[in-house]
């Protein structure tokens, strides 16, 4: 057992569980249910006011390995993305229906603080937004604010920054500002950021999509060695990328709905739906 073992999120005991529910008529082609699932999500549904942004949604997502949700714009990826840790609850219209489970925990019970869940469940968003301050107060920032501050926090800062390939190039001005850095390192500093905490799983929303080419091959070097502690889910809307980073791919359709999930060399070399084949192969897209 690891840190990273299942911890509760909430004070009384799981009261269901997703591992003797069986999927629908819902379920995707391919393999949606995974032995050492970390997260199920069984018909999910999630609305905004009246429209109806994801359908049904039922996969699982493996402990330790790179999941990655692929699909065109506005076929529901980031918003299953916050489904997962409820920052879907930020935002006032959104509405979410089904099951969701974190170690077999629904996170949309009652008694889950969400503050606590996204503290095992962090986040890195598009566009590396680190805070007006020191280097080293970004990463402080996630301890301090989850009163993690138990004297320990220069030691936990640069274990965060090393984790996030960081550290090497701001050892000597962790006092200078974070917005200071360039582009590739300010995202890294959020990664940094998100991870000091220790979460268990970290959720990126297209991490790279902002930076150049290098600066993107850093961060996919980076995803791959974070998968080996902790449970990573990517949105993405590079194909190459998903394939050449990701275990395992969900991909999202027009309409909000997940047609197939799979290894990621079945989804891109053998998949079973015409219309993912026509995606993975840009013929619409
Ligand atoms: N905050 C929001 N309020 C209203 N509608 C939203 C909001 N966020 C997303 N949507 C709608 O939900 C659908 C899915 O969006 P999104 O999850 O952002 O897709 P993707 O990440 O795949 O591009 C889209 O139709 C989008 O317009
Ligand atoms: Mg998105």
């Amino acid at each position: 057992m690891t840190a990273n073992g299942p911890q509760t999120v909430a004070s009384s005991e799981s009261s269901g569980s997703a591992t003797d529910a069986a999927m629908t008529d819902d379920a995707p082609l391919g393999s949606p249910r995974v032995d050492d699932a970390v997260i199920e999500s069984r018909d999910l549904d999630v609305y905004y006011g009246d429209d109806q942004a994801l359908h049904g949604i039922n996969m699982d997502i493996p402990e330790r390995k790179v999941t990655a949700l692929i699909g065109p714009s506005g076929c529901g990826k980031s918003t299953f993305l916050r489904s997962i840790n409820r920052m879907n609850d930020l935002i006032d219209i959104a509405r979410v229906d089904g099951d969701l489970y974190f170690h077999g925990k629904d996170v949309y019970d009652d008694d889950v603080d969400p503050v606590a869940l996204r503290r095992k469940i962090g986040m890195v968003f598009q566009k590396p937004n680190p805070f007006p301050k020191s280097i080293f107060d970004n990463v402080a920032y996630g301890l301090r604010v989850q009163g993690k501050d138990d004297g320990d926090v220069e030691k936990k800062v640069r274990t965060a920054l090393e984790r996030a390939a960081l550290l090497d190039e701001v050892e000597d001005q962790l006092d200078s500002s974070g917005l200071d850095l360039s582009g590739g390192q300010q995202q890294r500093l959020c990664i940094a950021r998100a991870i000091a905490p220790d979460p268990e799983v970290i959720l990126m929303d297209e991490p790279a999509s902002a930076l150049d080419p290098v600066a993107t091959s850093k961060i996919e070097d980076l995803v791959e060695e974070l998968a080996e502690e902790y449970t990573v889910v990517i949105v993405t809307h590079n194909m190459q990328q998903a394939a050449r980073i990701s275990d395992k791919t969900a991909v999202f359709l027009t309409g909000g709905h997940l047609v197939e999930f799979d290894d990621t060399g079945k989804i891109f070399e053998n998949p079973e739906s015409d219309r993912v084949e026509d995606y993975i192969t840009g013929k619409f897209g």
